[in-house]
């Protein structure tokens, strides 16, 4: 397994820290915002007698509220296509595991998310990048570049929505000509949305599970650790 790049900086930082050195990290995705009230509440008064093993796929009332908050985001997904897990980290490693086999090759936009290499190296998968570069701000790059990497072992694309560590926002035309591209080959898309409350100027996320066509192939990622709404309950910041 290689070392999260973001994880091997730490031993730096805590000597620029000791040495009376400010450290600013700008390397986890740790957003600068309260946690919602409401969460902290639901922690403070929670009143177990046994922390028991729950549903395999997560507690029917939480899946029941996230169809809720996708709703309001324009997503329409039903209780029993969600599947909760140990944040997004361990959502990915799931798919990833439970879509491709050893050998089998997932194209990424590069540069992007350092723990796509360890989660697809833990599957024993291929990570194949497609360079996207900083003077188009790493738009989608053309579909013949995708075209070229597709091979007999290809069986996903994966993408981040808006993108880490580029911050691109993918706009309905790029998504869509991604959508042609999954279905022509009969691909997975993974489309890493965790990020979708951090869009500026205006601009709208699209999921790509809105793209009509490729229901079936669309793996969405999230993660409540970069939420500031939960479940319907939007926090005024
Ligand atoms: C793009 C992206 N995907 C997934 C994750 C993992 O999320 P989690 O912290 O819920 O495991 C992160 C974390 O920073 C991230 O930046």
């Amino acid at each position: 397994m290689p070392a999260s790049p973001i994880r091997k900086l730490v031993p730096f930082a805590d000597a620029a820290k000791k040495r009376g050195i400010k450290v600013l990290h700008l390397n986890i995705g740790q957003p600068d915002i309260a946690t919602p009230q409401v969460a902290i509440d639901s922690m403070h008064n929670l009143d177990l007698k046994v922390v028991e093993y729950s549903h395999s796929a997560g507690n029917e009332s939480y899946r029941k509220g996230l169809t809720e908050y996708y709703e309001k985001h324009g997503i329409a997904v039903t209780p029993d296509q969600i599947i909760v897990t140990n944040g997004g980290s361990e959502a990915l490693l799931f798919g990833i595991m439970a879509t491709l086999d050893p050998g089998d090759e997932v194209i990424i936009p590069e540069p992007f998310y350092a723990n796509y290499n360890s989660f697809s190296v833990a599957a024993g998968a291929i990570v194949v990048p497609v360079r996207c570069v900083i003077d188009d701000g790493f738009a989608l790059p053309p579909i013949a570049e995708f075209e070229k990497l597709i091979t007999p072992r290809t069986r996903a694309i994966l993408i981040c929505n808006p993108g880490n560590p580029t911050g691109y926002l993918y706009s309905r035309a790029e998504l869509e000509r991604l959508r042609d591209i999954v279905k022509k080959h009969d691909l997975f898309l993974f489309a890493d949305e965790v990020y979708r409350e951090f869009c500026y100027d205006g601009a709208e996320h699209v999921s790509a599970l809105t793209l009509e066509g490729i229901e079936a192939n669309t793996i969405l990622i999230d993660s409540v650790s970069k939420r500031y709404s939960m479940c319907g309950a939007r926090v005024e910041l």
